[in-house]
């Protein structure tokens, strides 16, 4: 009963400082409608009390790396559900959700390919020299470390071995030797082995308490000559002064990223076509992973209203 009155009644607010695709805008608003709902948009916005005034009426939000912090919780009287339609969820506060009693959700896998594309882009592109005039060098052939073998990880991988790429991967939270044999996957067996191993290493862990400032100048160090650093995960988990420091001392590194570091400014001027990083996250900026995530979002928002659906929640 409960179910089928918020079910009419539900308000979703789809809340992107970075938007979606319109396709996919049109898709979600699809599956609101279709179901009952409305749908409200706040794209674009540049203030939180932007965003506290929209979500301070809606039964359900869709967010991206949009920050749901315990001050837009309590402006959201009638919220019942959040959905990060993607796959890392640093950016909820998980803790004040299950104090709201606000269900929060991510969408694992719906954006995996466009990251993992980014990824073999990148690592292309920082080969051979930003393309500008002067001679590179091909991956093909080359070792590539995947730091964490996930669904990002996983596609990076097949992606890699099929431009002649040699892959392994190391990630603690998988140990079973057989899921990396399935894939012709070398299994390393510590993150020191990855960085000292593989001439290229593609970084897919998420940003947690221990992974933040993870990856500095002692892994750095540790690459092989002609090392190249990819990072398509976040960019807190750099340890931005000691990877600096790693990149001037060695001259042979290179750093590619999406998302550039706080340190930006410096990194570019101090390492010129050694440095690339994109001027917006845009690993899953692609309007198939738009489609993929925002619909299934949308869906999840849905199943759980209706359905009491609580497949992907994270706050459990
Ligand atoms: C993710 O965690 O799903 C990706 O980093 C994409 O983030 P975005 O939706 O903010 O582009």
């Amino acid at each position: 009963m409960l179910n089928n009155l918020l079910y009419f009644i539900m308000k979703v607010l789809v809340a992107t400082e970075k938007p979606f695709a319109k396709v996919a805008v049109d898709g979600i608003r699809q599956v609101v409608e279709e179901n009952g709902g409305e749908l409200v948009l706040l794209e674009k916005y540049t203030s939180v009390d932007q965003f506290k005034k929209a979500v301070s009426d809606v039964e359900a939000l869709i967010v991206r790396s949009d920050k749901v912090t315990s001050e837009i919780l309590d402006a959201a009287k009638n919220l019942k559900i959040v959905v990060r339609a993607g796959a890392g969820y640093d950016n909820l506060d998980l803790e004040a959700c299950t104090k709201k009693g606000v269900v929060a959700m991510n969408t694992p896998g719906q954006n995996s390919n466009a990251v993992a594309e980014l990824a073999i882009g990148l690592m292309i592109y920082i080969s051979r020299a930003c393309f500008s005039g002067v001679s590179g060098t091909e991956i093909s052939g080359k070792t590539l470390g995947i730091h964490a073998y996930g669904n990002v990880g996983k596609l990076v991988g097949r992606a890699a071995s099929s431009l002649g790429m040699k892959v392994a991967a190391y990630d603690p939270f998988i140990t079973d030797a057989s899921v990396y044999a399935k894939d012709s996957v070398t299994k390393m067996d510590s993150i020191k082995d990855l960085y000292s191993k593989n001439q290229y290493v593609s970084i897919h862990i998420p940003a947690t308490k221990e992974t933040i400032g993870s990856i500095g100048y002692d892994l750095a160090m540790s690459m092989p000559k002609n090392g190249v650093l990819v990072n398509t995960a976040r960019k807190e988990v750099i340890d931005e002064e000691g990877l600096l420091k790693a990149l001037l001392e060695r001259t042979d590194l290179k750093y590619v990223t999406d998302v550039a570091p706080e340190r930006s400014a410096e990194y570019c001027e101090k390492l010129g076509t050694r440095f690339f990083a994109t001027p917006k996250k845009m690993g899953a900026q692609t309007a198939e992973a738009n489609i993929n995530a925002g619909i299934a979002a949308a869906k999840q928002i849905v199943d759980f209203i209706k359905n009491g659906n609580r497949r992907f929640q994270l706050n459990k």
